[in-house]
This record gives C-alpha cells, structure tokens and sequence, in this order.
C-alpha cells in the first residue's frame, strides 16, 4: 500500500512538474487522457449548462406520454468524432434542429471554462456539422511546428495557429501579402521563416531591404538578387516588370487555340505551362517598405514614384506571371503618398504584429475585419511574434512563427544555395559572398563605439 502511495506521489509530482515546465509534454503524457475522459463525462451537463441543448422533439414526447414513460431529456449536439491532436482535442458535433454554428461559436469561451481547456475555436464544416477545435495549453508560448506539414509547392507552412494547426503562406492561393507592425514585433522574424521555408522550393527569391541590408543580406546565396537602397530596388523592380512581360509573351506563344485543344491546356499563367517551359516562380520579399516610398527632394521623389508604379504594376499583373510580393513595413497608409492605398489593395493576404494605435491596425485589417483590428491592438508588447492574420475573406487567426535565428535561416539558405537560379534579367544584382573584414570606412564607427562600451 505505502509503495503504491509513493508510486502515486511521484506520478502526480511528475505530471505537475511537466504541465509546469513542458506543458506540450504533459498534454502528450497525461493531458489528452485525462481530457478526453472529462469531455466526454461533462459532455451533457456542460452543454445543458452553456444552453447548446435542444427540447425533446413532439413525437418523443408524444410517444412517452402514449407509453407512460418519464419525459425524454433536452438533446445535446450529437458527437460525430472526437480526435485528440498533438496540442488538444477536435470534436465534431452534429447540430440539432433549430441550431447554428453561431450558437456554438458565441459559447465557446463558456466551454473553454467548462471543459477547462486552454483554448475553444469552432468553425461550420458543412450545413448541420460543425468542428469544435479544443488546446490543452497556451500553443504560442513556445512555438513547436510540427514534423510532418503539409507542403506543396509555393505553400509554406510559416507559423502555428492558436488552435494548434498550421498557418501556411499559399502563394498561389493569396499571391500578395502586408505584414505589418510596430517595431520590434517580430515582422524581420516571420519574412526569415518565410525565407527558410522557401529555400528548399523551386523558386527564386528578390530581396529589398532598405535597412542596408542586414536582415536579407546575410541569407544572400540563396537569392537571386539583392538591393539594400533605393536607388537599386528601383532598378531591381524595373528588371522584375521587364521579366513579367516577358514571361506573357512566353504564355501567349504557348496558347494556340484550336478547337482540338481542351478547355483545361490552355495556358492563362505559368501553372499551365509545360514543366519543362515554366519560367521560376520569383517571391519579392521588400523589408521597411516605407524606406522606398519616403523622399527629401525632387530627384527621390521621381525615384519614389518609379518604385510605387513598379510595385502596384507587379501587384496587378504579377500573378500570372509568377511574381509574387511579400511587404513588410511598420506603416502602409495614405500618408506614404500618392499610390499606396492602390498598392495596398491588391495585397490579399494581411499579417499584423503588434501595432501602437489603431491607425496602423486599420492599415491591415481596417477594409476586412473590425474584430481582428481590434485584436491586432491588444497583442500584448512582451510577446513579441504574435500576429493576427487574416485575408480578404474577412476570417483571422492568432498565430506566432517558431523563433528561427539568423544562423538557423543563414545555414539553411546555405544548404540550399545551389537551387539558385540565376535570372538574366537580375543578374547585376545577385549579392557578392559577404566578405568577413570589416570596410576600412566603418572603423571609426567601430572604434567609437567599444570606446563609449
Ligand atoms: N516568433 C517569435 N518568437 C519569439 N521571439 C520572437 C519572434 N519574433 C520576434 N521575436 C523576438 O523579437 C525580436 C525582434 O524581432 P524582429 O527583428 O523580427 O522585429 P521587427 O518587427 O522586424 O523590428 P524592426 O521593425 O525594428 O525591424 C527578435 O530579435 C526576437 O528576439
Ligand atoms: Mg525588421
């Protein structure tokens, strides 16, 4: 009996301990067991109590009152699966008549309470069927992707949803997207994963960061071309609109329409052309994109105006082409001048980080959501990485990319480094090796600075 009892003890100390320290662990260990076990017991009461019950029908009654039978109960949602995951439990429920998915959605944080979950999202599957997405613990504390993701070309998983699923960046799907947000909140940190994830795929990568370079450069042998100032984005963007046309007049000398040519082949974009004619896919990836749109004189201001059109013309047309954008900036409003709105809209996807005010929330989520502008507003400073995502379509998420380091996306660019592919157009502009001595000009810099150190 006493070593049954110490046995006991230290079980309980040990599940303690990991729902302490390594709640993923615990949930794999003990969490899952014991919460499907309280489901599945509370499943009727909770449901009763959170009003997601519906009375008996009339033939019921009808037929307990002919047989002089006890009334029959009011009916939960009938459970079509319970599958537990990885961070928590799906449950998908049949809905009664008379119920909506909105029932289900507007008492999710009551069953959260009820069920003691860590977090409760559901979603309509179909007409009567809806999926209850449960997590056992805060999944965006530490992020953990997990092994096998779904990839398909183009389609990067890039961070972890607060339901505990993956959220992928789709090229295809969403070909343009904003990411937006304050200072220090992680944007450099998701556009590095977004690299990482990319590096492996069939598909060249153009940087622009005006921030002289310090993010992108670093992952240079990966890309196929590098610009750390305007003046040399602008010459890069050029090159890009000269390589979209390009790539059109490949797709119209490959259409040839004739009636004997199925509705299917003919080609509209690369996608529909052979294999071994597909031109790559190009991923823009532009870091501080305000630093293009600012100017202090006439001459930056034509430049300014170049690089805008250049963009707005490769968010219009670029699909097609192959030419997706990926913009981060900390503000992407009007007071950027003339064409940034346009630009805006044509950028479907929508990532905000932490923002400062709801200005700069709008800026994302302001023509798609209230609700995740206001969600975008309380994301709180000291998790840095937290995003809401969201596209056009009105729905968000909360999610939180792994916290890649420069020198886990730098050796994985490196390991990849021979699936670069040189582009004719950008080759003036493919990075040179990093050299490892510091220019002779910065010296003073360096050497001021470890004096005041
Ligand atoms: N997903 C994440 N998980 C954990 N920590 C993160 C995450 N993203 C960012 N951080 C932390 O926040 C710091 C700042 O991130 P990052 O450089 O991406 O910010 P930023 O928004 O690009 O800032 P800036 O506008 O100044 O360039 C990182 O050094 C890292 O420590
Ligand atoms: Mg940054």
């Amino acid at each position: 009996m006493t070593r049954f009892t110490v046995v006991l003890v230290l079980v309980v100390a040990a599940a303690g301990l990991l729902r302490w320290r390594r709640p993923a662990w615990y949930w794999l260990t003990f969490g899952v067991t014991l919460a499907v076990l309280r489901v599945l017991a509370r499943y009727r009461t909770v449901m009763d109590a959170c009003g997601l019950t519906v009375p008996p029908a009339r033939w019921r009654l009808a037929l307990a009152r002919a047989a002089n039978r006890p009334i029959p109960e009011a009916r939960p949602p009938r459970i079509l699966r319970l599958r537990p995951t990885r961070t928590g439990l799906v449950l998908r429920l049949k809905l009664r008549p008379g119920q909506d998915a909105f029932d289900i959605a507007a008492a999710s944080d009551r069953l959260r309470h009820s069920f003691s979950m860590y977090g409760v999202t559901s979603r309509e599957l179909r007409s009567g069927v809806v999926e209850v997405r449960m997590t056992g613990y805060d999944v965006l504390k530490r992020v953990q992707m997990p092994a096998e993701t779904d990839s398909r070309p183009m389609r990067v998983p890039v961070a972890l949803r607060e339901d505990g699923s993956v959220h992928y960046r789709d090229y295809r799907a969403v070909p343009h997207a904003l990411t937006l947000g304050a200072t220090e909140s992680g944007k450099s940190v998701y556009q590095r994963n977004l690299v990482a994830g990319l590096a492996s795929m069939d598909v060249a990568l153009v940087g622009i960061d005006c921030k002289q370079g310090v993010e992108l450069f670093p992952l240079g042998r990966r890309f196929s071309a590098l610009a750390d100032d305007p003046d040399t984005a602008a010459e890069v963007l050029d090159a890009l609109v000269e390589r979209m046309g390009r790539v059109y007049q490949l797709i119209r000398s490959q259409q040839r329409i004739t009636s004997d040519v199925p509705d299917a082949e003919i080609a509209a974009d690369i996608w529909d052309l052979p294999d071994d004619l597909r031109p790559v896919p190009v991923v823009v990836l532009v870091d501080e994109v305000a630093e293009l749109a600012l100017y202090a004189n006439k001459e930056e201001e034509k430049r300014r105006d170049r690089i805008i059109t250049a963009l707005v013309r490769l968010a219009q047309l670029g699909r097609a082409a192959g030419i997706y954008l990926e913009i981060c900036g900390q503000r992407f409003g009007s007071e950027l001048g003339k064409g940034i709105t346009m630009l805006r809209a044509q950028l479907t996807g929508r990532t905000a980080h932490r923002v400062n005010d709801e200005t700069s929330a709008n800026m994302a989520f302001g023509d798609i959501s209230p609700d995740a502008v206001l969600a975008a507003i309380q994301i709180p400073a000291e998790l840095r990485g937290i995003a809401i995502a969201g596209d056009s379509s009105g729905g968000w998420h909360r999610i939180r990319a792994p916290h890649t380091s420069l020198r886990q996306a730098v050796n994985i660019c490196n390991r990849h480094a021979d699936r670069t592919p040189d582009l004719p157009e950008l080759a003036p502009f493919r990075p040179a090796l990093p050299g490892s001595a510091p220019d002779s000009a910065l010296m003073p810099l360096v050497k001021a600075s470890s004096a005041t150190a």
